[in-house]
Parts: C-alpha cells; sequence; structure tokens
C-alpha cells in the first residue's frame, strides 16, 4: 500500500494495486497537469543558476584520445589547443604492438576546473603488420565503458564522485598526403566509429597546398561516406548553435596546423610556424582549421561530446552487454519484464542447468563405472584363463618331466644290472685265468723235476 498523488489535484490516493496501476496513474496525472500563472515571485527560476553552480563546483572532466601515425603534431596540437606545455616523456615507437598511454591533467580557466585526460596510441602505425593495430584501443575504449558500468551495477555507488575516464572525443589525424585515406586509417574509424565520436583532422596542413586540401577534404569525406564511417556531427538541434553548428560540418575534417612558438607578427605575439618563405599562423583563419577545431571541440561542443559519449557510445555498449549477461526488458510477449523477473528467470534457467548438468555427470558417472567394472571383469577373465592355460603347460610339463625321470631311473636301473653281470662275468673270467696259470705252474714245475 502506499500513497499515490490523483490526476490534477494535491490529494493522495491509496491504493493497493500493482506498480502497474501506480504508473499508470501518474501519467494520467502528468497529461492532466494543469497550467497555473504564478501570481508572485517563487524562486525555482534560479534552477538553471542552481545547476551551472553546482557543476561548476564539482568540475568537469573531459576525455581526449588522440589517434594517429607517429610524429603527426598529436603532442603539439594538445599543446597548442590548451595552450599549455603537457610534459610527457617521448615515447618510444620501436614496440612490436600499439599500446595505450593516459595523461591526466588538472587545468583550470577562471573559477572552471577541468579534469582532462590525454590517451595517446603510441606505435599506431609503427608496425609491417598493421591488421591488429585498432585493437588495442579499441580494448581501451572498451575497458572504460566497463568501468564505468561495474560502478552503476554496484549496490553502494559513487557515480558522484567517480573518475569517468570513457573518451568523450576521439581525434583522428590523416596523414596530409593529399591521395586518399590509407586503408589503416578507414579499418580503425570503422572499427571506432560506435564507440567513441570521431573528429577526423588532417595533421601539418601547412604541408598541402590550397587546392589539394580542398580536393583532399572532399576525396576524404567520400571515402568515410562509402565505407560506411561515421563521424561526430556537431548537433544542429540546438537552435544556439545551430548554424554555427552546420557550418562546421561542412568544413570537416578540419586542417589544422599546431605551434607552440610565439612569433612576433606586427605587433602581436602569435602562434605560428616560421618557414624560409613565410609563417603558417596557427590562429588564422585562412591559414587553417585550428580555430575552427578549437572553436567546435572546446568552446562549443565539449558538454555535448560528453552527452553523445554517455547517451549514444556508452549506452550501446551497456545494452549489449546486459543483454549479453541475459537482461531484457520486454518478455517474448513483448511485455514488460522487470530486473525482478529476469533474475527469477535467470536463477530458475541456471538451476535447471544445475540439475541437468548434475544429472549428466551422474549418468557420466554410473556409465564410467559400468565401463570399469566390464572392464576389469574382462581383464580378470583373462588372468583366469592365463592362469589355467599356465596351470596345464606346467602340468604337462610337470608330466613330461615325470615321464623323462621315470625312463631314466630304468635305464640306470638297467645299466645297474648290466653293469653287476659285467662285473660277475669278469670276476669269473679272472678266477678261471688264476685257476689255469696255478695248474700250468704246477705242471712245469713237475716237468722240470722230472
Ligand atoms: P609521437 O608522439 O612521437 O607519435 O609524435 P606526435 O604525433 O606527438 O608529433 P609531435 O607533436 O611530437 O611533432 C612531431 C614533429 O612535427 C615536431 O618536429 C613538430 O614540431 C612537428 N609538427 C607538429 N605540428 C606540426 C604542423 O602542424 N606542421 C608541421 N609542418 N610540423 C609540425
Ligand atoms: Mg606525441
Amino acid at each position: 500500500m502506499y500513497p499515490v498523488p490523483v490526476a490534477g489535484s494535491c490529494e493522495f490516493l491509496v491504493t493497493s494495486g500493482s506498480t502497474m496501476a501506480a504508473v499508470e496513474v501518474a501519467r494520467q496525472m502528468s497529461e492532466g497537469a494543469r497550467n497555473l500563472s504564478l501570481s508572485g515571485h517563487v524562486g525555482f527560476d534560479s534552477m538553471p543558476d542552481q545547476l551551472v553552480n553546482k557543476s561548476v563546483c564539482q568540475g568537469f572532466c573531459f576525455n581526449i584520445l588522440c589517434v594517429g601515425e607517429t610524429g603527426l603534431g598529436k603532442s603539439t596540437l594538445m599543446d597548442t589547443l590548451f595552450n599549455t606545455r603537457f610534459e610527457g616523456d617521448p615515447a618510444a615507437h620501436n614496440q612490436p604492438g600499439v599500446h595505450i598511454k593516459s595523461n591526466n591533467y588538472e587545468l583550470q580557466e577562471s573559477n572552471v576546473r577541468l579534469k582532462l585526460s590525454i590517451v595517446n596510441s603510441v606505435g599506431f602505425g609503427d608496425q609491417i603488420n598493421k591488421e591488429e593495430s585498432y585493437k588495442s584501443i579499441v580494448e581501451f575504449i572498451d575497458a572504460q565503458f566497463e568501468a564505468y558500468l561495474q560502478e552503476e551495477l554496484k549496490i553502494k555507488r559513487t557515480l558522484h564522485s567517480y573518475h569517468d575516464s570513457r573518451i568523450h572525443a576521439c581525434l583522428y589525424f590523416i596523414a596530409p598526403t593529399g591521395h586518399s585515406l590509407k586503408s589503416l586509417d578507414l579499418v580503425t574509424m570503422k572499427k571506432l566509429d560506435s564507440k567513441v565520436n570521431i573528429i577526423p583532422i588532417i595533421a601539418k596542413a601547412d604541408s598541402i597546398s590550397k587546392n589539394e586540401l580542398q580536393k583532399f577534404k572532399i576525396k576524404i569525406m567520400s571515402e568515410l561516406v562509402s565505407n560506411g564511417v561515421q563521424i561526430y556531427q556537431f548537433p544542429t538541434d540546438d537552435e544556439t548553435v545551430a548554424e554555427i553548428n552546420g557550418t562546421m560540418n561542412a568544413h570537416l575534417p578540419f586542417a589544422v596546423v599546431g605551434s607552440t612558438e610565439e612569433i612576433k607578427i606586427g605587433n602581436k605575439m602569435m602562434k605560428a610556424r616560421q618557414y624560409p618563405w613565410g609563417t603558417v599562423q596557427v590562429e588564422n583563419e585562412n591559414h587553417c582549421d585550428f580555430v575552427k577545431l578549437r572553436e567546435m571541440l572546446i568552446r562549443v561542443n565539449m558538454e555535448d561530446l560528453r552527452e553523445q559519449t554517455h547517451a549514444r557510445h556508452y549506452e550501446l555498449y551497456r545494452r549489449c552487454k546486459l543483454e549479453e549477461m541475459g537482461f531484457k526488458d520486454t518478455d517474448p510477449d513483448n511485455k514488460p519484464f522487470s530486473l525482478q523477473e529476469t533474475y527469477e528467470a535467470k536463477r530458475n534457467e541456471f538451476l535447471g542447468e544445475l540439475q541437468k548438468k548434475e544429472e549428466e555427470m551422474r549418468q557420466m558417472f554410473v556409465m564410467r563405472v559400468k565401463e570399469k567394472e566390464s572392464e576389469l571383469k574382462e581383464a580378470e577373465k583373462e588372468l583366469h584363463d592365463k592362469f589355467d592355460r599356465l596351470k596345464k603347460l606346467h602340468q604337462d610339463e610337470k608330466k613330461k618331466l615325470e615321464d623323462k625321470k621315470k625312463s631314466l631311473d630304468d635305464e640306470i636301473n638297467a645299466f645297474k644290472q648290466r653293469k653287476t653281470a659285467a662285473e660277475l662275468l669278469q670276476s669269473q673270467a679272472q678266477q678261471s685265468g688264476s685257476q689255469q696259470t696255478l695248474k700250468r705252474e704246477k705242471e712245469r714245475k713237475n716237468s722240470g723235476f722230472l
């Protein structure tokens, strides 16, 4: 039971209906809102000021990603844009892949504080095989979205003090070749366009002639369109900036020149690049589009870039991620599906899967045991057979040996008999021999006496 305001009145209706009923009442209430005129100053016209004060107090954050080949003037342009020198160690460009380097700075202009992150894609375009060059950039952008999503999903959220590291603008530096975009540029921009606001810029525009530059710009834009690459369009829905933004959209990609060097021109110090044949003034709109870029990126559309990041790119990431996790807003019949219902459905699905898995594992276990049992039985049977075979072999061998022993015993006995008979014969022969000798001796003696 909760109180619900009745349409067009200040009374509250106590109802025991469902949330749906409450939503319906609220809808009717907003439809039936009455326009009243105030008879005196109330004060809620200070809301915009309150908002501004709160925002100024909190400070702002803005994160820029610079993508472009080595030495295209990324660091110089950042220094020129923010009128400062962002110190940073020069990156080594002999790495096997692209790596992301993020530097955080705190800037202040009047009473407005800005937390600025400048993210660089170090080593971009340095490798022989550039197929994977976009990967680490995409992974970095996703990781920032993921960190924000995790913070959002926490029970105890601290989003007001959370350091938002999502990339608000990607300055894509195009080499001033005067020909066309490189395939590396097209592939990278295509991979990034659904994740970040891409602002393409022609770097070192002082190295390309005026006529060539116009043709180059047209060529780049037609290549982006024919390859379906979505770049950031300066918004034209807010009438205060619609005209300037509309004009600037036609100037894309901006051809920029960067320099931190100040040169005296006339009686003014200006940022410029000096050459033997003349001077390129960075902030001179006849020389390059630096002022247009600064105007669009910082002075007019910084808040829109932040909003687009949250409402478009992060929203897309969040939606895909939550859908991947199984969350949905409507059921198969297109009826609203609450988080609670999703949780219950997921829980039941999970429990069902768990039970199924358990049953499968149990059956697998029983099958394995049966298999093992029959394997063991087979092995046992084989062992028995082997034992029987060996036993029979042993018995045969034993019988053979016994037969052999018997025949040998017989032979020994026969030999012994033969030996005894022979010895007997021999002794008899010896006896008769000695009798005959005695007889002959006697006869010889007798004949001698005669
Ligand atoms: P890595 O960080 O090493 O990739 O280089 P980077 O893209 O940051 O380039 P960096 O700003 O260090 O500039 C490289 C060289 O280009 C320096 O000598 C700059 O003076 C020069 N340079 C920068 N901007 C411009 C420009 O607009 N025109 C010309 N002609 N040279 C520039
Ligand atoms: Mg640099």
